[in-house]
């Protein structure tokens, strides 16, 4: 087994890498090879939209450092993602960095591999969008998440203190060594992607915001709970990711071509009509 980690956090041995290390110390411990990598000591630009990596079937042509990321993710057999935390949001080289992957979530290349989310927050209950953020590279790479874990400290080494924190992700990489690719963190309400954003409807339905899974809310003396509707799956299935592309994304770049020549003249008449011009 071969499993990569990968750090957002510009703060060399801080929270995000230690914790980080914990899961690869835990693959190590259960016989696999492992490789480290810090996003943030990597030239990776955000995506341009330019959709060549679709279009021309490639992988992504911008000029930078992204390709070793790319190697990275080839090479392993399991990933573990680790970002700080942000005014509540992951770090912005891993939100520069899902985009990347137009290409191989389309091919569904790194399908079935086992990935764990890591983020590190200085405080209980101020990690706000940043997991899902996290665990959103794996669901859409068609990658199992097997945990969502958060690390508590504010300085530099302070999630040592946060021996659960520590352990857990040690036990992650432990897991991921052993190819397990169950879940195996709090079950959130959604079934799917285990958070719990679930959104109410204004016609009383339910929705989860990040599977775009419909069900309904249904109450016994006990709890309140999300059902799902059976007919229904989330846009991370398997497959699912494929069908998107083919169906929405591919046709529309058609669909572009044919309105191209219209748009540039559009743009010309809103730009003569006194628009800022840079
Ligand atoms: C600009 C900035 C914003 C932050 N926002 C949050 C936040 O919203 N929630 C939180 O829990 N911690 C926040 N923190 C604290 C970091 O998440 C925390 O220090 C974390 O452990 C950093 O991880 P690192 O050591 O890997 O860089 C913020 C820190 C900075 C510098």
């Amino acid at each position: 087994m071969k499993i990569l980690g990968i750090s957002a956090s510009c703060r060399k041995w801080g929270n995000t890498d230690i914790l980080v290390h914990h899961a690869l110390k835990g693959a190590s411990s259960e016989g696999a090879e492992i490789r480290f990598l810090r996003l943030t000591d990597l030239d990776i630009r955000q995506c341009t939209g330019c959709f060549s990596c679709l279009a021309k079937e490639v992988d992504c042509v911008q000029p930078d450092q992204f390709p070793e990321v790319l190697a990275a993710m080839r090479w392993a057999d399991g990933v573990v993602l680790g970002s700080p935390v942000y005014t509540l949001c992951a770090a912005g080289s891993v939100q520069k960095m899902i985009p990347r992957f137009f290409r191989p979530n389309y091919t569904g290349e790194f399908e079935g591999k086992p990935g764990l989310a890591l983020v590190a927050t200085g405080g209980k209950g101020f990690d706000g969008l940043a997991r899902p953020q996290v665990s959103l590279f794996f669901l859409f790479a068609g990658m199992p998440v097997i945990d969502q874990i958060v690390g508590y400290g504010q300085g530099p080494g302070e999630v040592f203190y946060h021996e659960e924190a520590c352990q857990a992700a040690l036990r992650g990489g432990e897991a991921m060594a052993r190819g397990e690719t169950e879940f195996q963190g709090e079950p959130g309400i959604c079934p799917s992607c285990h958070f719990n954003l679930v959104e109410t409807r204004q016609d009383g339905g339910a929705h989860c915001v990040l599977c775009d899974l419909p069900g309904r809310w249904v109450s016994s003396a006990e709890a309140t709970r999300f059902e799902p509707d059976p007919d229904e799956e989330s846009r991370f299935s398997p497959g699912w990711m494929r069908q998107h592309f083919e169906r929405d994304v591919l046709t529309s770049l058609e669909r572009f071509r044919a309105r191209a020549k219209d748009i540039r003249e559009r743009v010309k008449r809103l730009q003569e009509s006194g628009t800022y011009q840079p």
